[in-house]
Formats: structure tokens, C-alpha cells, sequence
């Protein structure tokens, strides 16, 4: 990039610490009473790293450490580092969900960055909703970002096979309830699932997310796929702390690199790595922050045209690490570099084309070769019909492929403790061509959409031998889930979308070919139904969760919330 410089007064913080006044005085006082040299930050680009470090979020343990590697390239790089706290959101610990607090995560990242004297920031997270948390605030504020993703953990062992984190839990969890895993057996998984530092290292939300990250140029390239505790991850630790200085004298902002074309790029990457369903969500929320709107149909249009390359669990056999040893997200972006928009900027200064050229791919079977896909098309598809007007998605790869059209008798649950109360029941009226559905699983009707929709498989039918069936919700589905479930029903039940009113017995249909999904139920009837129905009670009446159900967006939204979409901009504090 060519262009005028920024000058130390033209800086942020310039404004806290440059001028004489009074309250600039106490500023610069301030500093110098945690001992800093006047200068060490005086005319230097002043970096908040924001840290998602926490003793409970299981995936971040290492981001201390990282956090000071990127506090060394800062300096060496001539600026001054400050580490700024924000809230963990570990998708382990955090509830009632995750998901409700992604977007507190974006406030807190937004005006944390704002309200301090910032020029610049380096974000750490990885865990599922701290990467699009932390980017949808950066994007809304505007200032130089670069995003340093945790990187996944080492592989899984048990008993001489290799293990996913979730994928291959959620399978033995059924051979568990199939009374197939004695209680040794089950207790002995627990300590050889999660061997190091870093997120699941499935193709889960986490991996997708941190490579959505690099695909839309907000990462040094390479970035997301090296494992969280292998050593080059701590130098490009240190590298992202030395190359935000120079974005914040060439004033490289997220809205020159977060263009249309490279959330085209991020979706098709998405569908190349068959990555999480969650994306999905995340990819609009975070295009709304940019002033983008991505509309469904845009993920079918790029998945039709999109193969799946990344042979990684859960839709295929092999594990993050593998993926890098195989060549990392640069080696699949080289193979599919002709579906890309190669000209857009990332935050090294060069274009995306710039930084794959040459990436070589060492392992076909991991990354395969167009000639040789997991599947000729994306990994996730668009359903529409009367029971989802705006919109369902299901992960074909995932599912069984007998259930990708299907026609079956819906087994309703009102809410997730009517289904856990009543799923293995032996009376339960059930068959493996039922539909299980499962209502009040969306934003506001859980609230929070958790991850409920891998709705579990009757225990009769688990001891039958039954591993996959046709399943519905308004719910999201833990990337490192499986099966055939249609997520993220539009609108949701709780704000009186039709999935509220089916009834056990009414007959669904599904074909993916057609993107369909139809209740069997007549307009007359769902007229009816739809009379009678009354909204569920809400949720909270004061605190966070108050301000959250009255502000959440739904699914096809991005379930951001209304007030934090691009709109004017925000002015800049004033200092006294
Ligand atoms: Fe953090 Fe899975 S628990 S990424």
C-alpha cells in the first residue's frame, strides 16, 4: 500500500496524551504512575490487545502468553502495547448459552476500544462466539484490527484410536446410552478428549470461524490453522503485535479489507471446509456490523457452486492438526483460488491472492483435490416453505444421505425439558422415520438459541441400531455436531412462526435437492392453530437478559442485536 502516513499528533490517543490541558496532564500523570516513561507512549501508536484469557474459558489457557508475545512485537515494532480484559465467553462454562453473550462480548469489545486511549488492536480469542464477538465489535468501531485466532487443540486419543472434540463425544455418548460403554469405559475418555491449549480441533465452530477470520483478510495469513501450542504460533503471536503498528500509521481500517467480496470469499471457504451451520449466523451478523446485508441465498448460491475440499470431522475423518501439517487454510485457499475474489486486501497489506500464491497442499487426502471432493457441492444448504417462510439450514454432508428427502410424522417437544423429560421414554409413539421437532430452541424462546438441535435419538431406537433420524428446531447445532437436523428455523416458535404450531402426527417433508421443507398441514387448519396459539411467557425482566430479548434479532439476522447494525457513526468521546 502506498499512501500518506499518519502523524504522531493525527494519533488517537494523541487526543488523551498530546495536549496540554489539565486533564491531558493527569493522563500522562496516570501512566507514569504505573510506571511507564513518558516516552514509551508519548506520539507511538498506543495497541490494545483485547484478551478473552480466563481460568474458565478451557480453550484460551495459553492467551496470557500470547498476549505478551504481542505486546514484544508492539514494542519492537514502536508502539505501546495495553492488555484490555473482556469477557471469556468460553462455549464450555458460559450459560444459560454462549450465544447470548456473543453480542455482549461485541458491545463490551466496541466500547472498550472506544472509551480508552486506542489507536489500534490486536483481538485474541478462538473459542466459538468469541471470534465473530470480538470482530463485530472492531468492525463497529472502526479503528486498525488484526485478529490473532487461539489456534486448536492437539489431537484426541483414547485406547489407541484419535478422538474429535464433540464429533466423536456426541458419538459414544449414543453408544453410551445404546449401553454399549461401561462406566470405566466413559470415565476414562474424559482426560485423553482435550490434550492441550486451544479450541476443539474438529471442523467445528471454533476452526470455521478462525478460518472465516483469515479468508476475510483479518488475520496474518496462515494464521488459523496453526495448532494452539506448537511454537510458530507464538511468533505469528508476535508478528500480528509488530504489524498492527504499521495499520495504524497506514490507517488500515476493517472497512477497507471487510468489502462484499470478501464475505463472498468467507462463504465460500465455509462451504469448502463444510464448516459449522453456526457460520451461518455469525458471517451475517458480522457483514451487518460492515453494513452488508447477506442474504441466505447468497450461502445456497455459493454452496452450489462450492466443492468440500477439507476432509475434517465432523463431515469427513481428519483433525485440525492434520489440516496443518497438510497445508493449512493457505493450501485449500490456493486450490480453490480461481472460486475467490483474489484481489482483496488483508490486514498485511497484500491481497489474499498475494498470500496463497505458492501454498502447496502435502496430504490429498486431508485437502483434496477438485478432481476428488468430499462432496461436488457446499457444505451447507438453504431450505425454504410454510414451515420456515424466512429460512432453515441443514448440513447435507452431516446427515445420512436416505434422509435428505424425506417425508415423516413429526414427535413434537414444546421445549427442551419437555424432551428430555419424555425422549427415552419406552411408551414414546416413535419410529426411525418420525420427525423429531423440537420448539422454543431460537433466540428468544430458549432464550439465547443454544445448541439443542442435534436433538438426541430415542434410547428404543438407539438399542435398534438408529443413528441418524430427521430432526427440526429453531435451535442452533454445536459445529461438531452430526446428523440430519434443520436448525435455525425462521421465524422462530416463540414469536409465532409456523414451526409453533405443528402437532404430533402432522406430516413433514424435507428434500434438500429443492431446498424444501414443508409441513403437510392445511392453510385452514394452521389458521386455526395459529389463532389459538399464545407467545410463551418471556424469559427476564431486568439485566442483560432483559436488554437481550428485547433487542435480539432472529436467525436470518445474524441475531445481533437491532441497535448494533452499521448505521451513523458513533462520535468520538470528548475529553475535558
Ligand atoms: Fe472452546 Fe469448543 S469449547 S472451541
Amino acid at each position: 500500500m502506498s499512501q500518506r502516513r499518519k502523524q504522531p499528533d493525527e494519533l488517537r490517543s494523541f487526543r488523551w496524551f498530546g495536549p496540554d490541558t489539565h486533564r491531558a496532564f493527569g493522563h500522562r500523570s496516570r501512566m507514569q504512575e504505573m510506571g511507564f516513561a513518558r516516552e514509551e507512549f508519548m506520539g507511538k501508536p498506543v495497541i490494545g490487545i483485547v484478551n478473552t484469557w480466563s481460568d474458565t474459558n478451557t480453550c484460551h489457557s495459553h492467551l496470557r502468553d500470547r498476549a505478551n508475545e504481542v505486546k514484544r512485537g508492539v514494542m519492537q515494532a514502536g508502539g505501546f502495547p495495553v492488555e484490555l480484559p473482556a469477557m471469556s465467553v468460553g462455549e464450555q462454562m458460559t450459560k444459560p448459552t454462549s450465544m447470548m453473550y456473543r453480542n455482549f462480548l461485541a458491545m463490551e469489545t466496541e466500547e472498550l476500544l472506544r472509551s480508552q486511549p486506542i489507536d489500534g488492536c490486536v483481538l485474541l480469542g478462538g473459542c466459538d462466539k468469541t471470534t465473530p464477538g470480538l470482530l463485530m465489535g472492531a468492525i463497529s468501531m472502526g479503528i486498525p484490527a488484526i485478529y490473532l485466532p487461539a489456534g486448536a487443540m492437539l489431537r484426541g486419543h483414547w485406547r489407541g484410536k484419535t478422538l474429535g472434540s464433540g464429533t466423536d463425544v456426541f458419538k459414544l455418548h449414543a453408544e453410551r446410552r445404546a449401553g454399549n460403554l461401561s462406566d470405566d469405559d466413559w470415565n476414562s475418555l474424559e482426560s485423553g478428549f482435550a490434550r492441550s491449549a486451544g479450541t476443539c480441533m474438529v471442523m467445528g465452530t471454533a476452526s470455521t470461524m478462525m478460518s472465516l477470520a483469515e479468508s476475510l483478510g483479518m488475520t496474518l495469513p496462515g494464521a488459523s490453522t496453526i495448532p494452539a501450542v506448537d511454537a510458530t504460533h507464538a511468533q505469528m503471536a508476535v508478528r500480528a503485535g509488530m504489524r498492527i503498528v504499521d495499520m495504524v500509521w497506514d490507517d488500515l481500517t476493517p472497512a477497507k479489507i471487510l468489502t462484499r467480496e470478501a464475505f463472498d470469499n468467507a462463504i465460500t471457504v465455509d462451504m469448502a471446509l463444510s464448516g459449522s451451520t453456526n457460520a451461518i449466523i455469525h458471517l451475517t451478523a458480522m457483514a451487518g456490523r460492515a453494513g452488508i446485508d447477506l442474504p441466505a441465498e447468497r450461502f445456497d448460491e455459493i454452496s452450489k457452486r462450492t466443492p468440500v475440499l477439507c476432509n475434517l470431522k465432523p463431515a469427513g475423518t481428519h483433525l485440525m492438526e492434520d489440516f496443518y501439517y497438510a497445508g493449512g487454510l493457505r493450501g485449500l485457499l490456493n486450490r480453490i483460488g480461481d472460486l475467490l475474489n483474489l484481489d482483496c486486501l488483508t490486514v498485511n497489506g497484500r491481497t489474499l491472492g498475494e498470500n496463497i500464491a505458492g501454498a502447496e497442499v502435502y496430504d490429498d487426502d486431508v485437502i483434496r483435490t477438485r478432481g476428488n471432493p468430499l462432496s461436488p457441492t457446499g457444505g451447507t444448504a438453504v431450505l425454504r416453505g410454510n414451515l420456515a417462510p424466512d429460512g432453515a439450514i441443514i448440513k447435507p454432508t452431516a446427515a445420512e444421505p436416505r434422509l435428505l428427502k424425506h417425508r415423516g410424522k413429526a414427535v413434537v417437544f414444546e421445549s427442551v425439558d419437555d424432551m428430555y423429560a419424555r425422549v427415552d421414554d419406552e411408551n414414546l409413539d416413535v419410529t426411525a422415520d418420525s420427525v423429531l421437532v423440537l420448539k422454543n430452541g431460537g433466540p428468544l424462546g430458549a432464550p439465547g438459541m443454544p445448541e439443542w438441535g442435534q436433538l438426541p435419538i430415542p434410547k428404543k431406537l438407539l438399542r435398534d441400531g438408529v443413528r441418524d433420524m430427521l430432526r427440526i428446531s429453531d435451535a442452533r447445532m454445536s459445529g461438531t455436531s452430526y446428523g440430519a437436523c434443520v436448525l435455525h428455523v425462521c421465524p422462530e416458535s416463540a414469536v409465532g412462526g409456523p414451526l409453533a404450531f405443528v402437532r404430533d402426527g402432522d406430516e413433514i417433508e424435507m428434500d434438500v435437492e429443492a431446498r424444501t421443507l414443508h409441513l403437510h398441514v392445511s392453510e385452514a387448519e394452521l389458521k386455526a392453530r395459529r389463532e389459538a396459539w399464545q407467545p410463551p411467557p418471556a424469559h427476564y425482566s431486568r439485566g442483560y437478559g432483559s436488554l437481550y430479548i428485547q433487542h435480539v434479532t432472529q436467525a436470518d439476522k445474524g441475531a445481533d442485536f437491532d441497535f448494533l447494525h452499521a448505521g451513523e457513526p458513533i462520535p468520538e468521546p470528548k475529553i475535558f
